[in-house]
């Protein structure tokens, strides 16, 4: 009885054994397969590290050491991986302008995030490269890594510049354009002023001689006719003032800025009806005839616009004086939407609005449009005293 329950134990000791073998090994495999996995997946993270397009850069972020670069950076910077493995950031010359001072290196330390747009870098010959530059903070086994993202944006920043350049050179034509459009205005108002008023003149002091001296013997259609011709020379003369003075405003000229916007609004008002309403400051001061035509030109397109477009029986222009001049003109018409109107080019709006948006900047000044669907209209130009 006894060797059987000793015979019974053992065998009960033995599948225990067994069983605790099956799940050793059972253990080890599992182990064995996620080791594998485990590596599996390192190979997966290296591939996609070693064959980015982007670069990718990782620091110790206590010391700044540079732990692991991929190809594409060191192809992009013309570095070997040992030139640059176990180096502080801030030794490359490729990184002087975020690395410069440990002060920079700070920044990345402290910021979980970081993001530059535009940050220039340099190849180890020396070469200037724009780069996008994205830095994260992470944990690594308890141990704080910054990894930096570096994309090549110099091709794309290329294309940018030169698109400026051609925005520049067209904001130059336009800016030459408006003078020479101003220079013959002033042109054709003296050829009108100088020729055609003196031979209207004359030709008025003709007929009025004429008049004075006909008899009572003339016969009374001929005298009709006579008083017929003398009033349309007036009218051709009153014309031809209204002409020369849109072309020059000769009341600019002689009394300055308000007194000029003040003729415009009557003007205005007589040719369309819609009121032009001004008020606040009457500037006694002066700025160069040259650069009272531009404010004036920019304030003429503003309320033009407003009688054009705006769908509105009244404009107010206000003028006050603080530290710059500000003209505002106001419409409570129908609006725009102001995004729809930009176009393609600086984000600038349409050329009339353009063009007054570099007059102002052509006289120092600047020019901001609000507006709304259904909200109306406002223009600020502010030019410097
Ligand atoms: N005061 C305003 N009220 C309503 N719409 C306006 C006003 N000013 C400008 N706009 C809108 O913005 C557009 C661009 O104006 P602008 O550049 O001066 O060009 P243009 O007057 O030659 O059409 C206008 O065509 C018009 O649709
Ligand atoms: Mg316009």
């Amino acid at each position: 009885m006894l060797a059987t329950n000793a015979v019974t134990k053992i065998s009960d000791a033995n599948s225990e054994l067994n069983r605790r073998v099956a799940l050793l090994d059972e253990t080890l495999l599992e182990n064995e397969r996620s080791g594998e996995a485990l590596q599996d997946s390192e190979k997966r993270y290296r591939r996609l590290f070693e064959s980015a397009k982007d670069g990718i850069l990782i620091l110790e972020a206590d010391t700044g050491k540079i732990v692991d670069v991929n190809p594409f950076l060191l192809h992009l910077l013309g570095y070997s991986y040992e030139a640059v493995h176990g180096r502080r950031i801030w030794e490359l010359g490729a990184f002087k302008d975020i690395a410069a001072s440990k002060d920079a290196f700070k920044t990345l330390q402290d910021n979980d995030y970081i993001r530059y747009e535009d940050l220039p870098l340099e190849t180890i010959g020396g070469q200037p490269i724009a780069v996008e530059f994205v830095s994260n903070v992470y944990l690594v086994d308890q141990t704080k890594v910054i990894q930096c993202n570096i994309r090549d944006i110099t091709a794309r920043k290329h294309a940018e510049d030169k698109q400026m350049e051609s925005y520049r050179k067209i904001r130059e034509l336009n800016r030459r354009l408006a003078e020479m459009e101003e220079a013959e205005k002033r042109n054709l108002a003296a050829i009108l002023h100088d020729d055609f008023g003196q031979n209207l003149t004359s030709l008025s002091m003709s007929l009025n001689l004429t008049k004075l001296q006909l008899n009572g013997q003339t016969e009374e259609k001929t005298v009709s006719r006579l008083d017929d011709a003398l009033s349309m020379v007036e009218r051709l003369g009153d014309q031809l003032h209204t002409i020369i003075s849109d072309l020059r405003p000769t009341v600019l000229d002689n009394f300055g800025i308000f007194a000029a916007l003040k003729w415009y609004g009557q003007q205005c008002k007589l040719r369309t009806g819609v009121d032009v309403v001004i008020s606040g400051e009457k500037l006694e001061n002066r700025w160069p005839l040259q650069t009272e035509i531009i404010i004036y030109r920019i304030i003429q397109e503003a309320v033009n616009n407003s009688i054009k477009h705006a769908d509105t029986s009244c404009v107010e222009l206000s003028v006050s004086k603080g530290k710059m001049v500000r003209f505002t003109i106001t419409d409570k018409g129908k609006g725009f939407d102001i995004d729809k109107k930009k176009i393609n080019f600086d984000g600038r709006l349409c050329l009339g609005l353009a063009i007054m948006q570099e007059r102002a900047e052509s006289i120092e000044g600047s020019l901001t449009v609000k507006s709304a669907t259904g909200k109306g209209t406002k223009i600020i130009l502010e030019v410097p005293i």
